[in-house]
């Protein structure tokens, strides 16, 4: 640190996070070292140099009080999942699904492109507690950065400062390191968005650290997120007994007054933020929803025997194209001061605009890259005013629909898992599972359409098992067993239901209204779990009929409904052989139960397929 001014270091009681900051500074040479102490006279300050500098646009705060426009490089949008690596000792305890580099050699070669990095600017300490702070289930890391730009996302979304390295004592913690990658030298003028061609997003499970270099966007860089609550949370869980999950938590109320806590996962950009702030329609009759957690959840075996969650961050990092008044208002109302907005258009009067938040798009506007758009433009071009991944970051404080509990430091006894795709076609709206092993073969199985959540190809199917594909810390083959041993451990396991909101006709339309109507399926599958609601048996689980659900308020006729539900075999068959490619990487460490499951399917449907052929054979949907 010769040289280089720092503040607050008598703060600082925590030995290893003292030896821990020499030693980042003497590697990437920064101009200066800021602790941070997570106050709103901090933030303040940090947006208006930000402002200052142009890395921020402040909007108008008439419209928008107390928040900002942050627009990055066109070459950093999204999630990099090529670039992020599982650096465990053993190649094989990263598993198939994941990139592995030898620990020793990724730090070497970290240290050389590392050396020098943060010169020309501020190096950032954040401490930062994922949970409340003081919560049994909660765990504390620190995030060293060069980009005001993550300090500012990390006090919305985690809780950051004093009160954390207070809470932290002596204690261990998780290393979080993050450069942009790009040293500003003598003379030489800031890049717009700082950013680094070369990207690695390097995780070492086994030493519980981070190392994120060149990006400076969402999770490759708010490093409490992906890489510390889901990549080392389930390495933690695993071998700690407990889960780590990209999952949305909801409470919902029945017109009765009783709750019920559920848990959902959906891969990236299918819905999990939407489904959290749920607003049921006004024909059904007072059910209420309120919000716990919108991506990540932490659970645990609690000593009723059942399983509690929390949501370990404090804010919402979420998708912004699709959020409207009618789709999500409780996110609109959120999003109405203190938030950040990344990558969307700015409108003429100083406020932002994105594909979908009105109907009639604003006559004029400049783009998330900085030109004229008009819609007229956008017609000719199909230039987008918002990037398909532009975000909000809003404090979870400002959701009208959040729960009394989502603080809890004790999490919610959750009483159902609920697991989805993105998925055209094969699909059902809705299936309950027979029992805790077959959720976790339908959850292990799940396909989805790719999106522009992470970087690649969007709308190829992939199997995205429990949506963790890229965020599973170690070997999804361990990763499944896990969910096995844990329904051992509870006394009343929750029931596990798969979903598809995204099914489509013939004419590529959605068939299904989606959003608030979602309450329809929500309120049947938690009738099942009160054993009030009746189910009829598919191939692939139970169901409902038409007459099991409620249709209030929206025209849907059985014919419909029918299609929504359909189990077409051949879909099915071919279904079964998507998943073949996953079972053939990770068979060395599946479990048998895994493999006695998907047989017991693929005999079902293979039986109902000759019977359609052979209608002399036909299993009829049965009545339970
Ligand atoms: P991440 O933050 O990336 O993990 O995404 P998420 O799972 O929270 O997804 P989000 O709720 O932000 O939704 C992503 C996109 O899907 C948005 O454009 C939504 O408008 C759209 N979407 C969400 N729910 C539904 C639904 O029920 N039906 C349809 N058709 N679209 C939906
Ligand atoms: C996701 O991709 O699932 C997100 C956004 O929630 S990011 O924080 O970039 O991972
Ligand atoms: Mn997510």
């Amino acid at each position: 640190m010769a040289g280089c001014k720092v503040n607050l270091m008598q703060n600082l009681k925590n030995e290893e996070l003292k030896r821990w900051i020499q030693e980042v500074a003497d590697l990437t040479q920064p101009s200066k070292i800021y602790i941070c102490d997570g106050s709103q006279e901090e933030y303040d300050r940090l947006c208006n140099e930000m402002v200052s500098s142009g890395i921020l646009k402040k909007l108008n705060p008439e419209k928008r009080p107390g928040s900002f426009l942050a627009c990055s490089d066109p070459s950093d949008v999204a999630r990099v999942e090529d670039s992020t690596y599982i650096c465990s000792k053993n190649k094989n305890d990263a598993g198939p699904n994941n990139n592995w580099a030898d620990p020793v050699e990724m730090k070497t070669k970290l240290n050389t492109i590392m050396k020098g990095c943060m010169r020309g600017r501020t190096m950032y300490v954040i401490p930062f507690s994922m949970g409340p702070i003081g919560s049994p289930i909660s765990q504390i890391g620190v995030e060293i950065t060069d980009s005001p730009y993550v300090v500012i996302n990390m006090r919305i979304m985690t809780r950051i400062g004093n009160k954390v390295l207070e809470s932290l004592g002596n204690s261990e913690f998780v290393h979080c390191l993050h450069s942009v990658g790009a040293p500003i030298e003598a003379g030489q003028k800031d890049m717009k968005w700082p950013c680094n061609k070369t990207k690695y997003i390097t995780h070492f499970p086994e030493t519980k650290e981070i190392i994120s270099f060149g990006s400076g966007y969402g999770g490759n860089a708010l490093l409490g997120k992906k890489c510390f609550a889901l990549r080392i949370g389930s390495y933690m869980g695993k071998n700690e007994g407990w889960l780590a999950e990209h999952m949305l938590i909801l409470g919902a109320e029945s017109p009765k007054g009783e709750k019920t806590y559920i848990a959902a996962a959906f891969p990236s950009a299918c819905g999990k933020t939407n489904f959290a702030m749920l607003i049921p329609p006004v024909e059904m009759n007072g059910w209420k929803v309120t919000t716990i957690g919108d991506d990540i959840a932490w659970i645990k075996p609690a000593k009723d025997g059942r399983l509690h969650a929390i949501n370990p961050e404090a804010g919402y990092f979420g998708v912004a194209p699709g959020t409207s008044l009618r789709t999500n208002k409780n996110a609109i109302l959120t999003i109405a001061k203190n938030t950040i907005f990344t990558n969307v258009g700015l409108t003429e009067d100083g406020d932002i605009w994105w594909e979908g938040l009105t109907d009639v798009p604003p006559a004029k506007l400049t783009d998330w890259q900085g030109q004229e758009w008009t819609p007229e433009i956008a017609k000719e071009t199909g230039r987008k005013a918002a990037h398909p991944n532009a975000r909000f970051t809003a404090p979870a404080s400002q959701c009208p629909s959040v729960d009394q509990n989502w603080e809890n430091p004790e999490g919610v006894p959750i009483s159902a898992f609920i697991f989805g795709g993105r998925r055209a076609t094969t699909v059902p709206l809705v299936t309950e599972t027979k029992d805790w092993d077959h959720g976790v073969y339908w959850a292990a199985t799940i396909g989805s359409e790719t999106t522009a959540a992470a970087v690649g190809a969007v709308g190829q199917v992939r199997r995205d098992p429990f949506a963790m594909l890229p965020f599973c810390g170690y070997h999804m083959g361990d990763y499944f067993a896990h969910w096995m041993d844990i329904g051992k451990k509870i006394t009343n396991p929750p029931k596990i239901f798969g979903v598809n909101w995204f099914r489509k006709n013939a004419e590529g339309k959605f068939m299904w209204s989606g959003y608030g109507d979602n309450m329809r399926v929500l309120e049947w599958m938690i009738g099942r779990v009160h054993g009030t609601a009746h189910a009829v048996e598919t191939e692939i689980g139970k169901a409902p009929s038409f007459t099991d659900m409620n249709w209030n308020g929206l025209p849907m006729t059985e014919e419909q409904f029918t299609e929504l539900s359909k189990v077409d075999t051949n879909e099915w068959l071919n279904e079964l052989s998507l998943q073949d490619e996953l079972i053939e990487k990770l068979k060395d460490r599946l479990p048998n139960k895994f493999l006695e499951i998907r047989k017991e399917t693929q005999i079902k449907i293979e039986s109902r397929h000759s019977s359609i052929k052979n209608p002399g054979l036909n299993l009829t949907a049965k009545s339970l």
